[in-house]
């Protein structure tokens, strides 16, 4: 029996900016937004969409009622909590009719949550394996307006169905891991905004890379040899750029695996950092658009949460992976999105939920996605199925 990734889904809000545009609004070359740092677009998140809604759309694009009968246990991986104690993965259980048989919680270490998730989900289906976990990494990533962070914005979620015999990629090898106490990025209970020393944190990003690597292969005995790519998380492309590099750079497989690194930044440049979701966009991005990857094939994965803990993994192509299916379910997502202008993207920023206390209604009309936040009454999120009232 094989355990790993059966399913696969992204989704992100329906509203963008072009980082050219916001370089122009904030003085800066529009160069240094878009080779400098890496990022073309930045999804911008209405008051419609929170980090529930934004896990609950992409998770119903691949799961059947069979996978709602089955799954026993939800994970959500996020650093953008919508409440201080309750858990968003019961919200998503609910919208998602998954069973109540089931365990439901968040698990939060910046970006790397959704990894902590996975892992746990591997172990938990290696000791039961008729049991699916439904691991969903959903985020907003927010800086301040007018600061060095804002071009690294985004949001959206990835969910991943972890099972037996899984279709896509097989996991529960190896895992090199490796945390200490450091302060590049954090967020204070008095912040929806992060705090961020953005060179120190590349720093330490490449540094644990760089151990977490070296343990790896210690342990496994493999090398560059053995990898068909590397995946990272990436809250900015050039981030992961400069981690590879610093691993590959005199070696004979650096071009192909710099090759492979451009397939996997395609989403994450148009979509921005989706904080812990953001390696599983950029693996995402690689199965769909890389056309040398064969069943077999060895993909490292890195994954990186500020404060910090890091951890390199593994995981091989099975037999059920198809390209071409990925490819469509992320595109018809990014395809259909609506460009606002620099001042729209100012005035959404500007409306985000946990900003005021008191009851709120929102728009609905405007946000076609399937689940939306309507609002909050007395201190109660109210979230829609709007598939119920569109019949
Ligand atoms: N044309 C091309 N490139 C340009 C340029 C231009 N006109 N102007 C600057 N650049 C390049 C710089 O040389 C630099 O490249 P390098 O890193 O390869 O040397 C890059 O653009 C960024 O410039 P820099 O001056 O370092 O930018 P900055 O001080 O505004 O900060 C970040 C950039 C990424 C550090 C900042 O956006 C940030 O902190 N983001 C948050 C990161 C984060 O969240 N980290 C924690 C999570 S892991």
């Amino acid at each position: 029996m094989t355990v790993g990734i059966d399913k696969i889904a992204f989704f992100t809000s329906p509203y963008y900016i072009e980082t050219a545009d916001l370089a122009k609004a904030r003085g800066v070359d529009p160069n240094k937004y878009l080779i400098g740092i890496g990022q073309k677009r930045q999804s911008v998140i209405p008051p419609t969409q929170d980090t529930v809604t934004l896990a609950a759309n992409a998770a119903v694009k691949v799961l059947t009622q069979e996978d709602r009968d089955t799954i026993d246990m939800v994970i959500l991986g996020t650093e953008t909590g919508i409440d201080n104690s309750k858990a968003g993965a019961i919200y998503i259980q609910e919208l998602l009719g998954i069973t109540q048989a089931a365990r439901a919680f968040e698990i939060k270490q910046a970006c790397y949550g959704a990894t902590a998730g996975v892992q746990m989900a591997v172990e938990h289906v290696t000791l039961h394996p008729h049991s699916k976990v439904l691991v969903i990494a959903s985020d907003i990533a927010r800086y301040g307006l007018k600061t060095a962070g804002e071009v690294t914005q985004g949001g959206g979620a990835v969910a991943m169905l972890i099972s037996s015999d899984p279709e896509i990629l097989i996991l529960g090898g190896q895992s090199a891991f490796h945390s200490e106490n450091i302060m590049d990025f954090w967020r204070p209970l008095y912040r929806r905004e992060a705090l961020v020393d953005g060179h120190y944190s590349t720093d330490v990003y490449i540094d644990f890379f760089n151990k977490t690597w070296q343990q790896y292969q210690q342990a496994t005995g493999q090398s560059l040899s053995d990898f068909s790519a590397f995946v990272f998380h990436l809250p900015f492309t050039k981030m992961g750029l400069k981690a590879l590099r610093s691993v590959v750079s005199t070696s004979e497989h650096a071009d192909r695996l710099l090759h492979e690194f451009d397939f996997s930044t395609q989403y994450g440049e148009i979509v921005g950092n989706l904080y812990t979701g953001s390696l599983y966009l950029s693996l995402l991005s690689l199965l769909a658009n890389s056309d040398q990857l064969h069943i077999g094939d060895r993909i490292g994965l890195f994954s990186y949460g500020s404060g910090a803990q890091g951890e390199f993994y593994s995981g091989q192509l099975a037999t059920g992976f198809k390209r071409q299916l990925l490819k469509t379910s992320v595109e018809d997502v990014l395809t259909n999105r609506q460009q606002l202008t620099i001042p729209e993207y100012e005035q959404l920023y500007s409306t985000d939920i946990s900003l005021h206390a008191g009851d709120v209604d929102f728009d609905t009309q405007k946000d076609e996605s399937r689940f939306l936040l309507a609002g909050r009454h007395g201190g109660q999120l109210k979230y829609v199925d709007s598939s119920l009232k569109r019949g």
